[in-house]
């Protein structure tokens, strides 16, 4: 049987962080097994709340794809690409705006907290007139023209993009009746289990809140963002007794990357007081670090050889556009376009 063609991007941040890795690659990467997998960077996306920074897009778009490259995403097994590199999206995403009513777009609740986080940076900007733009309200459009165009059938997303998704359905369904056709298939959203990864701060794990570690920070830098871990601030000495299940983030972490027998031992040694947070979290950047020293050794070695990375660009670029190319044929076909 054929696989199924899966779709997912990334916007490009720039380097991305060890939450990304939990969350999301580590997801990408086991899928690669099981469907024919496309994987881009949506620097389009990116360009719908920071159309006015875009000086390191470039740099930040590589940045994502050594991340996933270093990070065992297999350009032999998955087509790695820029979503603006792949004029059909942007040619689909105009036919699926003439068909898609305001009201879908305005009524989704990721778009409406993406305005409200915008409205909070931007001080200046009053009540009711929210920094709405024209792409920004079509973002979830935009999505759909990247799923459709390559008429994927599953999309690896978190939680808070589910809503986008449900758009994306609608508007397949809508297509498909609009113009009498079976073309689309309604694309089923594939949720990962492992729950979102903190920042050292306890807060939602983030470049702009300073608080991630990334994939790419080298061991020094890990092991000092590592001691900056929340731990439990019920503890005032090292010999208290410690509560795992209300250490705020160390414990967490050693959850997240550490094997079970050793987690099972810090929780025994926190209980009966026989550890110190200190030496807890000096452990812990030593796991961590121990855990992403192939992967960054990785990085490194495409990082040294960009002619080869630009290259695995160029050639996912291509064959995502034959891809979605042959949608497109039969998407003017249906419109009579
Ligand atoms: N909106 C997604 C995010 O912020 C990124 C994205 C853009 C995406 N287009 C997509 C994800 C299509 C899946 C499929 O995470
Ligand atoms: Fe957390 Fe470790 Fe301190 Fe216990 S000893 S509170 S697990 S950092």
């Amino acid at each position: 049987m054929e696989k199924l063609n899966l779709v997912s991007g990334m916007r490009s941040t720039g380097k991305l962080h060890l939450g990304h890795y939990m969350g999301v690659i580590t997801n990408w990467v086991q899928l690669q097994e099981d469907y024919n997998c496309f994987y881009f960077v949506a620097d389009w996306h990116a360009l719908t709340t920071k159309y006015d920074k875009t000086e390191n897009l470039k740099q930040d778009k590589l940045d994502v794809v050594l991340d996933w490259l270093a990070s065992g995403i297999d350009p032999n097994k998955s087509t790695i690409y820029y979503q603006s590199k792949v004029l059909q999206i942007a040619e689909l995403h105009v036919l699926l705006s003439m068909i898609t009513p305001n009201n879908w777009v305005e009524r989704d609740p990721t778009l409406k907290d993406m305005v409200k986080i915008l409205k909070n940076k931007d001080e200046g900007a009053s009540e009711n007139m929210p920094q709405l733009n024209y792409g920004l309200l079509g973002y979830p459009v935009l999505m759909s023209a990247d799923i459709m165009a390559l008429n994927g059938a599953i999309v690896p997303v978190g939680v808070d993009q589910l809503a986008h998704l449900e758009i994306t359905r609608d508007i397949a369904r809508r297509f498909n009746n609009i113009y009498k056709t079976e073309l689309f298939n309604e694309p089923k959203p594939k949720l990962t289990q492992i729950p979102l990864l903190q920042g050292v701060d306890g807060q939602k794990m983030g470049k702009s809140f300073n608080n991630d570690i990334k994939i790419s920070d080298d061991e020094a830098t890990t092991a000092k963002k590592v001691m900056q871990c929340i731990t439990d601030r019920s503890r005032a000495r090292k010999d208290d007794p410690g509560h795992p299940d209300k250490c705020e983030v160390a414990f967490k972490y050693y959850q997240a990357f550490a094997p079970s027998e050793v987690v099972c031992q810090v929780e025994c040694e926190c209980k009966a007081g026989a550890r110190g947070c200190a030496d807890c979290k000096r452990q812990l950047g030593a796991i961590i670090n121990e855990k992403f020293a192939p992967i960054r050794a990785k990085r490194i070695e495409y990082q040294n050889d960009m002619d080869k990375v630009k290259d695995i660009i160029n050639e996912g670029n291509k064959r995502a556009a034959a891809e979605a190319e042959k949608v497109m044929t039969q998407v003017r076909d249906a419109v009579n376009i």
